[in-house]
């Protein structure tokens, strides 16, 4: 050890044993001119607005596959013929869910019969007029349900979602690129 890490080492040691080290005794930690350049990036972005089809491309009881937020989210268009919890369009009956299953993400399908979205891994059951209700099954959480907004042209699009789609921290990340 130098004669001048010494001094050091021995300085900071009387510091710490005797509590009063002045400012500039200690080693200057975290505090370099490096920290002023980084700009805080938000890690979560806004839901973008998606056209997801027209009215007339419904027919009632039939779920029409679609992606949002982003390709890799499956979600099922529907129109249930009836007036329903958070229904949109003419007759308040078009509503849309994500297509994963909110136990371990499973690939649901809509099935007129039953009038709910039916898991094929462990056959949970979901109710879409009653806003992606968890009717039976394993899954502890309801689908969660997307908000829809119809212009003049009768073009449906998404706007956002009520709940966490299965597997994601957050719904919509922003791009690694942006961090
Ligand atoms: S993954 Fe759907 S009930 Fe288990």
């Amino acid at each position: 050890m130098s004669e001048l890490s010494r001094r050091n080492f021995f300085k900071l040691g009387a510091c710490v044993v005797g509590g009063a080290c002045a400012g500039n005794a200690l080693p200057q930690i975290g505090q370099s001119s490096e920290a002023e350049g980084h700009a805080t990036v938000a890690m979560t972005l806004p839901y973008p607005r998606t056209r997801l089809a027209n009215l007339q491309e419904l027919s009632v009881g039939k779920g029409l596959p679609r992606t949002y937020p982003d390709t890799s989210s499956p979600i099922s268009l529907l129109k249930l013929g009836r007036r329903t919890v958070n229904g949109v369009g003419p007759d308040q009956d078009i509503v849309a869910f994500s297509r994963y299953c909110t136990h371990m993400g499973g690939a649901l399908t809509y099935r007129s019969e039953t009038g709910a979205y039916h898991c094929p891994l462990h056959y949970a059951m979901f109710d879409p007029a009653k806003g992606g209700l968890l009717v039976i099954g394993q899954a502890t959480d309801n689908l969660p349900q997307l908000d829809l907004e119809i212009d003049a042209q009768g073009d449906i699009y998404a706007v956002g979602i009520k709940g966490l789609i299965y597997g994601r921290q957050t719904n919509v990340l922003a791009s690694p690129d942006a961090r």
